[in-house]
């Protein structure tokens, strides 16, 4: 039987049993799928997991558990709520403003650029690096490897058909990002969609990268890894924090974006700030 959402979830009422439920059905997915929620921040997983339960018509954790290990479907859809996926074009747009400013006059020097875009989503910054990078007359040499857990969001970022109503707010975004052009030149509408220009995604690579479970696989000259982080606990933070300093070429940049920081992280003294604000830094050691 399906609670009211407005009901208080029954084992709430004792936080110790609550915990343990799902400290157990984190360990079964992992187990199971693989997927490795263990170390993600307890607040907001709790809140996600119950939310699942609810709209599956559970009532315990602990039924939430049994049905994700007999309904693979079930593990999907928890997925989409746990991965949180909410993204924009040109998001937090003084953090382009620094990029171009900041970091692109590096990459000029280089003659080849490797980009990983961790943590994805469905690919709206993705394709608002390719257009600046178009844009600085650097695109033509970089490839960027654009990873999420979730295939599902990256399906959607390998088409490239984002909803035609947000295009104003991402025109918005766009200009106060340091773009001069004229943002439709990038898409052409389709229906209710604007279908981006397939050559901003001809240097990208989409795949499936687990961060709190998978390795280095590249070394890259910049790492951007911008809304993710957040959601780990302090151990997780600092294993993604070893894989993006193995990642990194000397020299090489970590942009976090401002929610995100790497002070009070064993890896504060690996790096100098290029960008305070924006947390933009630059392996030194
Ligand atoms: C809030 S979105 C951020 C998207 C984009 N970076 C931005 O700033 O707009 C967080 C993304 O991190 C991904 N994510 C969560 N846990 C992950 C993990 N362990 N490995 C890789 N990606 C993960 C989610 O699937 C989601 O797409």
């Amino acid at each position: 039987m399906a609670l009211p959402l407005e009901t208080e979830p029954p084992a709430a009422q004792d936080p110790e049993l609550e915990q343990l439920e799902i400290e157990l059905l984190l360990e079964a997915v992992y187990r199971r799928y693989g997927f490795d929620f263990r170390q993600y921040a307890q607040a907001s997983l709790k809140r996600r997991l119950w939310r699942r339960a609810l709209a599956e018509g559970l009532e315990t954790i602990t039924d939430l558990q049994a049905r994700l290990l007999h309904d693979p479907p079930c593990m999907e859809r928890l997925l989409l709520d746990l991965s949180i996926n909410v993204t924009s074009m040109f998001r937090d747009p003084t953090f382009y403003v620094a990029f171009r400013q900041k970091v692109v006059p590096l990459l000029r020097t280089y003659p080849f650029t490797r980009i990983w875009c961790a943590g994805c989503s469905t690919g709206e910054e993705v394709y608002s690096l390719a257009i600046v990078l178009e844009e600085e007359g650097l695109y033509d040499r970089t490839r960027i490897y654009a990873t999420d857990i979730n295939e599902a969001v990256l399906a959607t970022a390998r088409e490239g058909v984002f909803p035609l109503a947000k295009m104003q707010q991402y025109t918005q975004n766009y200009i106060r990002g340091g773009g001069t052009r004229d943002f439709s030149r990038y898409y052409v509408t389709a229906y209710d969609g604007a279908r981006f220009a397939r050559t901003l995604t001809e240097n990208v690579v989409f795949a499936q990268h687990n961060l709190a479970m998978d390795r280095a696989f590249n070394q890259f000259n910049v790492v951007a890894c911008r809304n993710v982080m957040i959601y780990f606990d302090k151990t997780l933070q600092e294993r993604v924090h070893t894989l993006f300093h193995e990642s990194l070429e000397t020299f090489g940049i970590l942009a976090l974006g401002h929610k995100e920081s790497l002070s009070f992280t064993p890896f504060a003294d690996r790096y100098e700030p290029v960008d305070e604000v924006e947390r933009i830094y630059r392996k030194i050691r």
